[in-house]
């Protein structure tokens, strides 16, 4: 473990156990190096950590102080063990995936599994309007005009929420596509072959270890530390030893721990790759459902050799059904294009056409604003149904937006017979090991707060809580 990270690990006690208590100041900065003997990075690097776990807030001349609620959080997460760097592996995961999400679909079983917030938080009505309006005013000829890369009107309103993001999007490079999900998979097509390696997340999302083994592709496995993300000394020994044809890595909110890449780490990351010329496929579908004041950005944004290829959607913040993303793709712009038009022709044109409608009249912000509000409320109510109904040794990091948090259970538990047990009883885990080439974390879960909270939910956490304690 890293200094900074054991000092923060030192102070977060402090906090949990109430020596510091709310409102406290902490120490100061020269304090804590002479007391510790670190320099005054580690204690700033520290701090700054703790600011990220939501346990202290810093005032403005006045120094840092224990956050309101800081208490409800849990135990620091132990650090993942270190990962011995993975030789390159072909990957075998979807038998096990689809398994697991076809429970999803059941209607009757709690929705802490799902993938999807709940589709009471988008504005359905108002997305139906632009629709019907956009498809009334639907100029026939737009069957061929908005053919990839997609439609002008709508590139041009994705490429506005760019410069919001301080992000200077030429709209030739985007490229509209069914769901981020084509984007992700047609960007690592524009840069592979079979056989070829590409380095991935360790955990990861479930989709790109599928997308990997169905395109035939072998994965090195790089540690996200669901405290401060990706681990980059090893990224670069994996890049120093092996032919790493390209990146896929989610940069904030990482699925399924939630955790989001300091602007700092970014830059380096980014610095790192086009020092090996290595093209990055960011996966940031969770961006914009952050609870910081402003919106962390993307690894893009400080790209200066278009070597990154930044993929997105609505599916998460706006219409999951519509299927709508695209990729800002840089130097692969064109080849991607292509793959487009070769694999699925074009992403609907009516859908592109009221999408583009709704992201210029709709009031997309403002629904970010309410959506981000609500699942804000949802993960604290969340927090207080894992304190009250859980066994106190399941530990998680305080995640700063998104859905889901990524639970450590007691050492014993098998993730994959408490997802078989939940579903006879009605609720439905995801249990980590799909999120891994290895069927590693197997006594870690992922569950959804994206749902307004509910009896239903409530009774759920009782029973995970009343299965983990059976299985002592
Ligand atoms: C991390 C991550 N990337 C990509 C996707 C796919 O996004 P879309 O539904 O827009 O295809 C998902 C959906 O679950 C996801 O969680």
């Amino acid at each position: 473990m890293k200094r900074y990270q054991a000092l923060a690990d030192t102070m977060a006690a402090e906090i949990r156990t109430g020596r510091l208590p709310v409102g406290a100041r902490l120490p100061s900065v020269r304090h804590l190096t002479t007391q510790y003997g670190v320099g005054q990075s580690t204690v700033f690097r520290a701090y700054y950590l703790l600011e990220e776990w939501g346990l202290i807030r810093a005032r403005e001349r006045s120094g840092y102080y224990v956050a309101p609620g800081a208490k409800l959080s849990m135990p620091p997460i132990p650090p993942m063990p270190p990962t011995p760097l993975a030789e390159p592996a072909p990957i075998d995961v979807s038998s096990l995936v689809f398994s697991v999400l076809d429970a999803v679909k059941r209607p009757d079983v709690a929705p802490l599994g799902s993938a999807f917030p709940s589709p009471a938080l988008f504005p359905l009505q108002r997305l139906a309007k632009s629709l019907a309006h956009a498809t009334r005013m639907l100029d026939p000829w737009s069957t061929v005009t908005d053919m990839p890369p997609g439609s002008e009107p709508l590139r041009r309103q994705i490429a506005l929420r760019y410069i919001g993001m301080g992000i200077a999007q030429p709209v030739e490079e985007l490229i509209v596509t069914n769901g981020a999900m084509e984007a992700l998979t047609l960007c690592l097509m524009a840069v592979t072959k079979p056989g070829d390696v590409v380095a991935i997340e360790s955990p990861c999302f479930y989709a790109a270890l599928q997308a990997i083994e169905h395109l035939g592709l072998r994965a090195v496995e790089i540690p996200v530390d669901p405290r401060d993300g990706l681990d980059l000394d090893v990224l670069a020994e994996a890049l120093d030893k092996h032919p790493v044809r390209a990146c896929w890595f989610m940069t904030n909110l990482q699925n399924p721990t939630g955790v989001t890449l300091s602007v700092e780490k970014k830059r380096a990351l980014v610095a790192l790759l086009a020092k090996h010329d290595v093209p990055l496929i960011e996966d940031d579908v969770y961006g914009e459902l952050h609870f910081a004041r402003e919106r962390p950005p993307p690894a893009k944004a400080f790209d200066t050799q278009g070597l990154v290829m930044h993929c997105a959607s609505l599916s998460k913040t706006l219409a999951p059904g519509y299927r709508l993303g695209w990729v800002a793709a840089g130097r692969f712009a064109d080849a991607i294009r292509r793959l487009k038009l070769m694999t699925s022709i074009s992403t609907s044109i009516p859908i592109q056409a009221g999408i583009a409608d709704y992201l210029e009249h709709g009031g997309f912000d403002k629904h970010l604003r309410k959506l981000r509000g609500a699942l804000l409320a949802q993960r604290d109510a969340m927090e207080h149904a894992i304190a009250r109904w859980l066994p106190p040794d399941v530990a998680f990091v305080r995640p700063d937006g998104g859905y889901f948090l990524w639970l450590q259970l007691a050492d014993h538990v098998d993730a994959m017979q408490l997802h078989r047990r939940g579903l006879e009883h009605g609720i439905n885990v995801t249990p980590g090991p799909i999120f891994s080439a290895r069927h590693a974390y197997g006594n870690y879960v992922r569950i959804n707060f994206g749902h307004p909270w509910s009896p239903q939910i409530e009774h759920a956490m009782k029973t995970l809580g009343e299965l983990l304690r059976a299985s002592a």
